[in-house]
């Protein structure tokens, strides 16, 4: 048994910042932007806006309360919070049963096999299920994710040692096939370099480890991205670019662009996988929940709009296409890069993806962070030998997507497995599991979670922890606040009754998270 007490954040910045680092990562400058293009600019970021404040900050208080209350990882947490055996759980872990059947009905093996065990594990382990399964799809994020950060490296090092040197996105992307294809023990090593590098930000500990690293590089990455974006818009017929990125078009707006808002919100803020709920653990009593969070999510929209903005104009003035996904980042952007007049290509490039490398390392420390956090709960291992455990997993399940980033044929007996045992004709294992995490599981364990807190935890003694450290804050009455009457006694006398932001936030939790997530899926489902 471990004597030591558990570490906690020196304040707000260092906690602000480490947050901030998990949730910009790629999802912001990779992901976000080219999303935000093909489903109608500006009317898309409002529809992302929205997501974010009615589903995202709801749920980012509910993760930090959990983690803060308990001071536990997340499988940890909902079990000491749940007091007994929930008849919720059962419902869950039956409905997930009966979908099961459905899919194997359907041929979809694999996936009836999983969601089977996802309904035993509810009904054996309750709402701790819950706690389990984010951190396992944690795990799975960062094994693909990791791989990303090896290609990132590698872009790094071509930037700076000339190797970058392509003017047609044909040529760029050439090379990029190639070096998915041909090169996969290339990648493979520096995923372990890039996997040490995420192992070295964590070993340290909280304040000496994850905290110190993030104070110096989230400045860093800023700065970075604000000299890209003069760059980019500098160069003439840049406006072309930004109008494609924020021209609202509502009528390129569909309801799979609003499903895909809402799980990008998720996915953006570290939602829905246990992240933010081991990062509360860390929390003291008397940090204001409320006022990091709103930082954090505002830093996360901000680095999104801003990784729009280094990519778009310079890729318009530049005259090409934006393509979608890796394309845009690993074959658009060097052909944009190179072409830049003045023979700087190599100079710009090599800043954004060293700015891009940053983003990745930190969100991939949050998520291993959260395997080791658990490790060292609840096996009561030291900090060292569960980042070391941890590291070594992650990066063998990693090798896979190194193997099959582009096709299967490096690796013919998964690409069998996969496509007999799951039905999935198309794509690879790297697609499989983007898709299955952020398209399934990050809005599940999301309603999963809210539901948790509203109903089963209670918004009541939810919110008295969520209260602690507010001052007051949370139980200002909203409508005397913003109509500008906060002060006239009158009005005074209802201040903490009515509509204030923890009845608020009570209602979105309790109802129109679950509604509309839930309303969604149904959609998708039935599509
Ligand atoms: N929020 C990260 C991004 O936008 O790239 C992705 C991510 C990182 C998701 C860490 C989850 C996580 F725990």
């Amino acid at each position: 048994m471990s004597t030591e007490t558990r570490e906690s954040w020196s304040g707000k910045l260092g906690f602000v910042l480490a947050a901030a680092g998990s949730a910009i990562g790629l999802g912001n400058i990779w992901k976000f932007p080219y999303i935000t293009g093909m489903n109608g600019g500006g009317a898309f970021v409002l529809v992302y806006l929205g997501c974010i404040l009615l589903f995202g900050l709801p749920l980012m208080l509910c993760e930090i309360t959990i983690g803060r209350k308990t001071g536990k990882n997340p499988y940890g947490a909902f079990k000491s919070l749940q007091l007994k055996r929930s008849r919720t759980a059962d419902v869950i872990g039956v409905l997930l049963m009966l979908g099961a059947v459905s899919l194997a009905a359907s041929g979809h093996y694999g996936f009836a096999v999983i969601l089977f065990a996802a309904a035993c594990l509810f009904v054996w382990l309750g709402f701790a299920a819950v706690g389990l399964i984010s951190l396992i799809t944690a795990m799975l994020i960062l094994s693909y994710y990791a791989v990303v950060g090896a290609w990132i490296v590698d872009y790094v090092y071509r930037s700076f040692t000339g190797g970058l040197h392509f003017t047609q996105v044909s040529e760029a992307a050439g090379a990029f096939n190639h070096y998915l294809d041909r090169e996969p023990g290339r990648i493979a090593a520096e995923l372990i370099i890039f996997m040490v590098l995420t192992a070295a930000m964590i070993i340290f500990g909280i304040r000496k480890g994850i905290e110190r690293c993030s104070k110096v590089l989230m400045p860093l990455l800023f700065f970075l991205l604000l000299a890209v974006i003069v760059r980019g818009v500098t160069l003439p017929g840049a406006k072309e670019g930004i109008r494609f990125f924020l021209n609202p078009d509502f009528s390129k707006l569909s309801i799979a662009g609003v499903l895909e808002a809402l799980g990008h919100a998720f996915y953006s803020l570290s939602l829905g996988m246990g992240i933010t709920i081991t990062y509360g653990s860390y929390l003291r009593k008397d940090e204001n929940i409320l006022s990091t969070s709103l930082w954090i999510v505002a830093l996360d929209t901000l680095a999104a709009l801003l990784g729009g903005l280094a990519i778009f104009p310079a890729v318009f003035a530049m005259q090409l296409a934006p393509d979608a996904g890796p394309g845009l980042i690993f074959n658009v952007l060097p052909a944009t890069f190179y072409r830049i007049p003045g023979g700087m290509g190599w100079f710009w490039a090599g800043l954004f993806f060293l700015m891009m490398t940053i983003a990745a390392l930190t969100s991939a420390a949050a998520l291993l962070e959260s395997g080791v956090t658990f490790i060292m709960d609840q096996f009561k291992v030291r900090r060292v030998p569960a980042v070391i455990g941890t590291f070594l997993g992650v990066t063998l399940l990693g090798f896979l997507t190194c193997y099959s980033t582009n096709h299967w044929e490096n690796l013919p007996g998964i690409e069998h497995f996969v496509q007999n045992v799951f039905n999935v004709r198309t794509g690879s294992w790297f697609d499989l599991l983007d898709k299955l995490t952020s398209n399934w599981l990050l809005p599940l364990m999301g309603l999963l979670t809210v539901i948790f807190v509203g109903w089963i935890w209670g918004a009541r003694k939810a919110g008295r922890e969520l209260r602690e450290g507010t001052h007051g804050l949370v139980d200002e009455n909203l409508i005397t606040w913003l109509s500008g009457f906060r002060g006239e006694p009158r009005y005074m006398e209802a201040a903490n009754s009515g509509l204030t932001i923890m009845t608020l936030w009570g209602i979105l939790i309790r109802f129109v998270g679950p509604v509309v997530i839930l309303a969604i899926f149904i959609q998708v489902i039935t599509k």
